[in-house]
């Protein structure tokens, strides 16, 4: 996973913790006030322990009439600063569940009103999976962050503030104290070097089981088209093994650090112990009791984050992983609307000219050439031609879901690109050639056209359509519940819905894409009906699959990868005797 992080680590991670705390600031700043303090009573009740013996319990040991008052008095203190300690520790842990929590509540509401800014091409270039796995596997390393933040904190002071007074208390000892974690730290940096290739092999594996559950389960019925079960199960388990496998390993040796460094902690302290003590008392150095035992305290919460500080540091790096591809989305740039005016179309009909258009999705791969039409009002303009020819991308162009390169589109005489996208998709009306359906009843789908419309509105349009029969006939009328994508519906009830829906919005220009499915022929009628019905008094673009609709267009566009090939009505063009003709013969629109 490291490789993948890209040079901007260290931005990534300022960026992080100011995201973190932006809006925390107070928050942020009585965090770090508690770890200040809980750091400070602990070490200070490490160092009490010197004041303690040599203070009072040996001149106390030695005194005829012990006095126990003032040691007492002592310890309460003592007591208070601890107590005071362990109170700030827990308004910390607190503050930092809120401050991580309101984070991610944040980040995810930031992510999704950005998400509905990013133009079309952002998500045609996209797998949805992909960014699906930004709003929770990416945030949530996020929140991890938030919450580990406070520990590597408290842990940097920690081993600082003891360094120093270890040094105060006792220099030759600190220099073995030293030694011992340099031989600590190349211990864990050695261990959690080999666990971290583990732990790459780990995700990326539980990157693939995840990957295959995904496709499988939205690719189930080809699966069982094709009696795959067995192989799919087969397949499963291969990758399903490298991820335990990998996990296995990674933990084995992640699980070795601690008891590795617990027992190099553990023979630090004897040797401190031993070698303190012997120089003490041949009289080579001068150190009390109380000072050796204080110091061997101070060393062990100096040798005890040595151990953790990998850790830490693993997290951090997965979490910057992570915010990378948060800030990245982020960072999309949205849709430009540069235009400024309002597009307003009377009598319900407008003008639209299309001059030298040329357009490609991907520079250098050009998908439409020379494109010259005229759209009077009120005409129906029907495109037909081979699959991929360009049609739907036409479609793409006249509500700028994508921006041409060179020529002009005009709507009564004015550049396209004067007026707002909004103001231009309202007056558009489309019907798309994938059909989308969201969860909830008939009736608010219907009302996605319009989300002012009453629900008698609804139901004229659904009646104008001829959806109305079929959406009684459901066991809930027009509130039953649709499920994933209308998933309950037929194939042309749900076109009849997605008509009903656009009539609804009523726009003065419609652009349809007939749905390339085939639907039985009583449907398609009704279908058919129902365009009609929609298409009257409305200038109309119509990608047509059907000869019916396209035979009563008054222009035929007849598209040739990217080419516009012939143009004219169903009569001109079936005497032209071209393609046509030959599509016309062969039952081809
Ligand atoms: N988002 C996209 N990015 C890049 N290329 C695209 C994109 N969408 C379509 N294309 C390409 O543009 C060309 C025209 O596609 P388009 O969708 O307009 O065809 P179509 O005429 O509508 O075909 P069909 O009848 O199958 O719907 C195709 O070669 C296609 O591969
Ligand atoms: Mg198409």
């Amino acid at each position: 996973m490291n490789q993948d992080i890209n040079i901007n680590k260290k931005s990534t991670f300022f960026r992080l913790i100011s995201y973190i705390f932006k809006t925390n600031k107070l928050a942020a700043a009585i965090v770090v006030l508690c770890i200040i303090i809980t750091t400070f009573t602990s070490l200070a009740s490490t160092l009490f322990m010197r004041t303690l013996i040599d203070g009072y319990i040996i001149p106390l040991t030695q005194s005829d009439n012990p006095q126990y008052s003032m040691l007492f008095k002592t310890i309460s203190k003592l007591g208070l600063v601890l107590l005071a300690g362990v109170l700030c520790a827990f308004i910390n842990t607190r503050i930092m569940i809120k401050i991580s929590q309101g984070t991610m509540l944040r980040l995810r509401k930031e992510l999704f009103s950005h998400m509905q800014t990013l133009p079309i091409r952002y998500f045609d270039s996209k797998r949805n999976g992909e960014i699906m796995s930004v709003y929770t596997n990416d945030v949530d390393t996020l929140r991890q962050t938030a919450q580990s933040l406070p520990q590597f904190f408290s842990t940097a002071i920690t081993l600082v503030s003891t360094l120093v007074s270890m040094i105060v208390l006792s220099v030759p000892l600190t220099f073995i104290a030293l030694i011992m974690a340099f031989v600590m730290l190349r211990a864990t940096k050695y261990l959690s070097k080999r666990s971290r290739k583990y732990f790459t092999a780990q995700q990326t594996n539980l990157a693939k089981v995840n990957g295959y559950i995904e496709e499988m389960i939205s690719g189930q019925k080809i699966v069982k088209v094709f009696c795959y079960e067995d192989k799919v199960v087969n397949d499963f388990e291969k990758i399903n093994e490298q991820l335990r496998i990998s996990s296995a390993q990674a933990n084995k040796t992640a699980n070795i650090v601690m008891p590795v460094n617990g027992n190099l902690g553990n023979l630090s302290y004897v040797l401190i112990a031993v070698i303190g003590a012997s120089l003490a008392l041949g009289g080579y150095i001068s150190l009390s009791i109380g000072t050796l035992v204080s110091f061997l305290s101070l060393n062990k919460s100096f040798s005890q984050p040595i151990g953790h500080i990998s850790s830490q540091i693993n997290s951090i790096i997965m979490s910057i992983a992570g915010g990378d591809r948060v800030f990245q989305l982020m960072d999309e740039k949205p849709e430009e609307d540069d235009g400024k005016k309002e597009l307003i179309i009377e009598d319900n009909a407008t003008d639209i000219q299309l001059n030298h258009v040329n357009f490609s999705y991907v520079e250098g791969k050009q998908v439409l050439y020379d494109i010259n039409l005229n759209a009077e009002k009120n005409k129906k303009i029907a495109f037909v031609g081979g699959t991929g020819a360009g049609k739907t991308t036409i479609t793409n162009l006249l509500n700028r879901f994508y921006d041409i390169q060179s020529g002009e589109i005009l709507y009564h005489g004015e550049d396209i690109k004067q007026f707002t996208k909004q103001s231009l998709r309202h007056n558009l009306g489309m019907v798309l050639q994938d059909i989308n359906l969201f969860t909830g009843t008939v009736m608010d789908n219907i009302r996605y056209g319009k989300l002012d419309a009453s629900d008698q509105d609804c139901i004229e349009a659904a009646k104008l359509i001829g959806a109305d029969d079929f959406i009684r006939r459901l066991s809930d009328g027009y509130n039953t519940r649709l499920t994933a994508n209308g998933g309950n519906l037929s194939q042309g009830e749900r076109q009849l819905l997605s008509i009903t829906r656009t009539a609804v919005a009523n726009p003065p220009v419609l652009v349809l894409d007939e749905a390339t499915s085939s639907i039985d022929t009583r449907t398609e009628r009704q279908v058919q009906k129902a365009l009609d019905s929609l298409m009257k008094g409305r200038t109309t673009f119509i990608i047509a699959h059907r000869l019916s609709t396209v035979r009563n267009a008054d222009c035929i566009v007849v598209l040739e990868q990217g080419h516009i090939i012939e143009m004219g009505n169903h009569g001109e063009l079936l005497a032209k005797h071209g393609k046509y003709y030959s599509l016309y013969k062969g039952g081809n629109v």
